[in-house]
């Protein structure tokens, strides 16, 4: 049995009166399934500060460099400083407006596994005209595919995988439980191809447009481990109810 795992990722959005509020209101929860905030980087060390023992911390993107002269870009030593337990690589706005390409996202995981005990989640997911080509799991395949080119299959067990079809990020459209379980099944068996233990045990999240409505038959999918929520995860009571979801 995966363990759920339920992320909430803030984007640029949030404050510190945000943070405190999740603070306070996760303080005594006991959920079976991991909870993790990825706020905006300045927000890490109050939430680090004041979170319960039980939540994770995570960031949402980190650099392909150990460090030097690389003017705004954040280390995985540095989030190691501050108790960050995962990060995000990939995510679809990370390609589309700064230009991340499957290549730099994989060396950035690879760093971050040989490097950290940060654990990467993988973003991946097609756009709109990609479904309606009918190209959605070669693109898929693509992203997945990239990193093991990098990662040994024992690193491989180290990451998890978001996706993300690009269409449902932030529009309220949601893959049916059905579109989604069939694109992390495939996922499943990739990921198989190249290790049969690391298929079993990596966790694979779906995400877009993720609320306390669709949650739980999403969570009932059978290779369905958790989420990646991003507007739902900005409001206390409406991620928490997610959270009590997922068990
Ligand atoms: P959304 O975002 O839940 O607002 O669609 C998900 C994400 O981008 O991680």
């Amino acid at each position: 049995m995966r363990q759920k795992l339920v992320a909430g990722n803030w984007k640029m959005n949030g404050s510190l009166g945000l943070v405190n509020a999740f603070c306070d209101r996760f303080q005594n929860a006991n959920f079976n399934s991991d909870v993790l905030i990825i706020p905006p980087f300045l927000y890490v060390p109050e939430l680090v500060a004041n979170k319960s023992e039980s939540l994770r911390v995570g960031v949402q993107n980190l650099s392909s460099h150990k460090s030097g002269a690389y003017t705004g870009e954040i280390s995985l030593s540095m989030a190691e400083e501050f108790q960050v337990d995962y990060a995000l690589y990939g995510h679809s706005e990370r390609r589309e407006y700064f230009g991340e390409t499957d290549d730099l996202v994989s060396d950035k995981i690879k760093l971050a596994v040989t490097d950290s005990k940060i654990k990467p989640i993988l973003c991946v997911g097609e756009t709109l005209s990609e479904r309606e080509s009918d190209n959605a799991f070669v693109v898929v395949e693509r992203q997945v595919k990239a990193i093991f080119d990098k990662l040994t299959s024992g690193e491989l067990t180290n990451i998890v995988i978001a996706y993300e079809p690009v269409w449902a990020i932030g529009t309220g459209l949601t893959a049916t439980p059905a579109q989604a379980q069939e694109m992390h099944a495939f996922i499943r068996q990739q990921v198989a191809t190249y290790d049969e233990n690391a298929a079993d045990t990596i966790k694979l999240l779906y995400g877009g447009s993720v609320n306390a409505g669709n949650a739980e038959t999403l969570f009932k999918q059978k290779d369905i481990d958790g989420a990646l929520v991003g507007g739902a995860s900005l409001k206390v009571e409406e991620f928490f109810e997610i959270c009590k979801l997922a068990g």
